[in-house]
């Protein structure tokens, strides 16, 4: 494996070995695997789960590990081509990450969607742009439509809690106080369909997922024997559902134009998740979010406080999910 960038670009037998490896090393530690190994990161966005995960996921594996965020304590970077840069950003990428990336074994990079052009966004131009500057293992952090080390350690959670592949998963839009972007949901919809589940998009008039989307997940769907729909019938969507996936993001009617998509969201108060949602759904059924979530916006307490929620699992899971990239990305290399 030479880069980690896309769920998608896997066959499903390779995502299940990669989750086996996940599960061998939390078992069976490997410290040394990756003595004298070094992967650098940079953070166009901020993080708590992804950035400390990677960094001690490294370290557990013997290697070693450094994070740039532009801009704080490093020149800040400019990513447009031919920009006349007499303004603020001191380097380019085209010059910054191929640097990095000489000092390192591999070389991860978040950079969230722009959130103004969704073509361009589902294009993922500008991180693709990037990643086609470093000539090492590369993995995406979060891009513009995808979070893969999210997806891989949800299908991990899911895993370790016996969901069947076959159950019922919802992926349900829910509150926040702005327009966020379309990765988690779209990574999160293509990994439950390439797990092989019976998988429904629940959310309100404005916010259905892009049909580029849509139609990536019901591909994945067909090869694994799962099925994609969507809805925005909560009681119907709920019923038998084994996963109740909370995520929030924005209007996709009004991409890119905040003031319609919060005028939008306005008359949405009651897509937060709370227990009385789950009245048609399996006893067992369980709440995912990738984090960070906002309490009592998107899920209640007592939701995020009780035996339904894995939140905590999943975002452990990321530490596992990422160990088994890293050691396929760089152990196998030695
Ligand atoms: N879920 C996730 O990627 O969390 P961070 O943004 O904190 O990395």
């Amino acid at each position: 494996m030479k880069r980690f960038v896309d769920l998608a670009d896997m066959e499903r037998d390779a995502v299940l070995d990669l989750l086996a490896l996940a599960a061998r090393l939390e078992t069976h530690p490997e410290p040394h695997a990756l003595a004298g190994k070094i992967l650098g990161m940079v953070f166009f966005n901020p993080s708590l789960r992804t950035l400390s995960s990677m960094q001690a996921g490294m370290a557990r594996l013997g290697g070693n590990s450094f994070v740039v965020t532009p801009g704080q304590g490093t020149w800040q970077l400019e990513h447009r081509l031919g920009a006349v840069m007499d303004g603020d950003r001191a380097e380019h990428v085209r010059e910054g990450i191929p640097v990095l990336a000489s000092y390192c074994d591999a070389l991860g990079i978040r950079a969230f969607a722009d959130g103004k052009d969704l073509a361009a966004d589902l294009a993922e131009t500008q991180f693709n742009a990037m990643a086609s500057l470093v000539d090492k293992p590369f993995i995406n952090l979060e891009s513009a439509i995808n979070h893969p080390c999210q997806a891989l350690a949800d299908w991990k959670t899911m895993n370790d809690l016996a969901v069947p592949t076959s159950g019922k998963f919802v992926l349900s839009w829910v509150k926040h106080p702005r327009a966020l972007p379309l990765a988690v949901p779209a990574a999160t919809l293509h990994m439950a369909a390439q797990r092989g589940m019976e998988v429904v998009v629940l959310r309100p008039d404005g916010f259905a997922l892009p049909d580029a989307i849509m139609d990536k997940a019901r591909r994945a769907a067909a090869a694994s024997g799962g099925s994609v729909r969507e809805t925005d019938n909560r009681a119907e969507a709920l019923q038998g559902a084994q996963v109740v996936y909370a995520k929030e993001w924005g209007s996709t009617r009004h991409y890119g134009d905040a003031a319609a998509d919060a005028q939008l969201r306005q008359g949405l108060g009651d897509w937060m998740v709370e227990e009385s949602w789950f009245g048609g759904a399996a006893a067992d059924c369980k709440v995912m979010h990738c984090l960070p979530v906002r309490r009592n916006v998107a899920i209640a307490d007592h939701v995020l406080d009780g035996p339904r929620s894995v939140v905590l699992r999943e975002a452990h899971n990321r530490m596992p999910a990422q160990m088994a990239v890293l050691h396929r990305l760089l152990a196998t290399s030695r």
